[in-house]
């Protein structure tokens, strides 16, 4: 069954923790990093994932979009985070990040943009937990899906049976209930969704209707 880490970026931040209740069914939360580098946004910092420890058990996805994130891995280790995924992009010793976050006894994730391809994390494959493909570029949420991105989720879940990897596949931007279940069906595990959980006017609901889209 496909995980949901709905993306608290969308949630309501002037009333954070009234805001997450209706989403308390779905396994992860997703934590959107941005440091107006890396990304052309400036989001959260380990501050925030510390209160958000402190009021959920949900498991805590943590997607840096900062360049240098050797620098602060530590502080989002510390501040509570399961997973932390880190760019390919922003890395230039990728090895080095996979093993300060090991060390640091959290999960591990390689998250890759729009425009870059396996290849160039496939040595690094055998070594993590997640692979975060990006269908949006860093940013924003509230952005079109990009179909290209499912030869990747193809790709992915291909060289994942092949080699017996067990790494989950998560996907992100503009998943929806219009094309939760077709995403799914290339090899998706998780999916995060921002707006299209958090405006439905009904979170929880909209969840329910993801999984129930998603039974492939
Ligand atoms: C984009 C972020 C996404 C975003 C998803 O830079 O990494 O996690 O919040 O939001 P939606 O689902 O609205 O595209
Ligand atoms: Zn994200």
């Amino acid at each position: 069954m496909v995980k949901i880490s709905p993306s608290v970026l969308s949630a309501d931040f002037g009333c954070l923790k009234e805001s997450l209740k209706p989403v308390k069914e779905a396994e992860w939360l997703h934590i959107d990093v941005m440091d107006g580098h890396f990304a052309p946004n400036i989001t959260i910092g380990p501050f925030v994932v510390k209160a958000l420890r402190n009021i959920t058990n949900q498991f805590l996805d943590v997607h840096l979009m900062i360049e240098n994130p050797e620098k602060y891995i530590e502080a989002f280790a510390d501040a509570g985070s399961d997973l932390i995924t880190v760019h390919a992009e922003a890395c230039k010793n990728l090895e080095k990040i996979i093993d300060m976050i090991r060390k640091k006894g959290k999960r591990v994730g390689i998250s890759i943009n729009p425009k870059t391809p396996v290849s160039k994390i496939k040595k690094l494959l055998h070594k993590i937990d997640v692979v975060l493909v990006m269908s949006v570029e860093p940013g924003f949420s509230g952005q079109k899906f990009m179909p290209k991105s499912l030869d990747k989720v193809k790709e992915l879940k291909k060289i994942k049976k092949e080699k017996g990897f067990d790494y989950e596949i998560e996907i992100d931007g503009g998943i929806s209930r219009d094309n939760c279940a077709e995403v799914a069906k290339a090899g998706a595990d998780v999916l995060v969704s921002g707006s299209a959980i958090f405006k439905s006017g009904d979170p929880a609901g909209e969840i329910r209707e993801f999984r129930k889209r998603c039974q492939i």
